[in-house]
């Protein structure tokens, strides 16, 4: 596991933009793995501003999400589909037929084998972005999920559930399921690369780089994945040695 800490948020999300730019540059029909939350917004603006700019294409590439909350129909403004489609897709040149998000609709016995019988069917994932819950969950794999899960539908920790809250209004519905890629498909991708910004962050990123490989804090998984990167900034760095 390669980690840099750098100095800021924003240059988290630059360093994290180099490592797709170096990738759509010598694989334009890559696939991408994709997360949402609060951490790769700064990374898709900034991946917007450079396909604005002219340097990045995305025409060509695929990309499947990490998750998606049980429940809610891709038109809904609380879906990642509409996160996505908000803060990266609307704004680049994939089409949307090129990218896949897990359906939060699907009947829960077939839909996750179905999810990843589609990265299969791509080549599998080659860059997996990834954020890291306060828990140490990646994905929503919550603590205690098995290091070699598939996607699956996962029930949400109450700690993420409060996390998330703050995206939620207080008469509005928040699912408390997810589905998820597993521990397991994230360790298949060819390349992790995990971004952390912000002090609450930190004991999750020391217990994912420093302490021991297991299933309490799934994001030390990523220590068995033969080329993962870690950037954080300073704040989510304080902890380790
Ligand atoms: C989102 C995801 C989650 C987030 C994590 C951190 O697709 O899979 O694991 O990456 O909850 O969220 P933020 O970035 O909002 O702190």
């Amino acid at each position: 596991m390669q980690v840099i800490i750098a100095d800021s948020a924003q240059e988290v999300a630059r360093l994290g933009a180099d490592q797709l730019s170096a990738l759509m540059r010598t694989r334009p029909g890559a696939v991408l793995g994709l997360a949402t939350g609060n951490t790769p917004i700064a990374l898709y603006d900034e991946l917007i501003r450079r396909y604005r700019d002219g340097q990045l294409s995305f025409a060509q590439a695929r990309s499947f999400n990490l998750d998606e909350y049980v429940g809610l129909a891709p038109g809904h403004r609380q879906s990642y589909r509409h996160f996505m489609n908000q803060h990266l897709f609307n704004h680049i040149d994939i089409p949307l037929a090129q990218t896949w998000v897990p359906d939060g609709l699907g009947d829960p016995e077939t839909v996750g084998e179905a999810y990843e019988a589609l990265i299969d069917a791509a080549g599998g994932i080659d860059l997996q972005v990834l954020g890291i819950g306060r828990n140490g969950h990646i994905g929503f794999n919550e603590p205690s999920s098995s290091l070699g899960s598939r996607t699956r539908i996962k029930t949400l920790a109450p700690q993420t559930l409060a996390d998330n809250s703050r995206f939620f209004s207080p008469d509005e519905f928040q699912p408390s399921l997810a589905i998820t890629m597993g521990i397991g498909t994230i360790l298949r991708s060819r390349k992790a690369l995990l971004l952390a910004t912000g002090e609450s962050k930190a004991d999750a990123v020391q217990a994912m780089i420093e302490g021991p490989v297991t299933a309490s804090c799934p994001a030390s998984a990523l220590q068995l994945h033969p080329c993962a990167l870690v950037i954080v900034d300073s704040a989510a760095g304080a902890r380790l040695e």
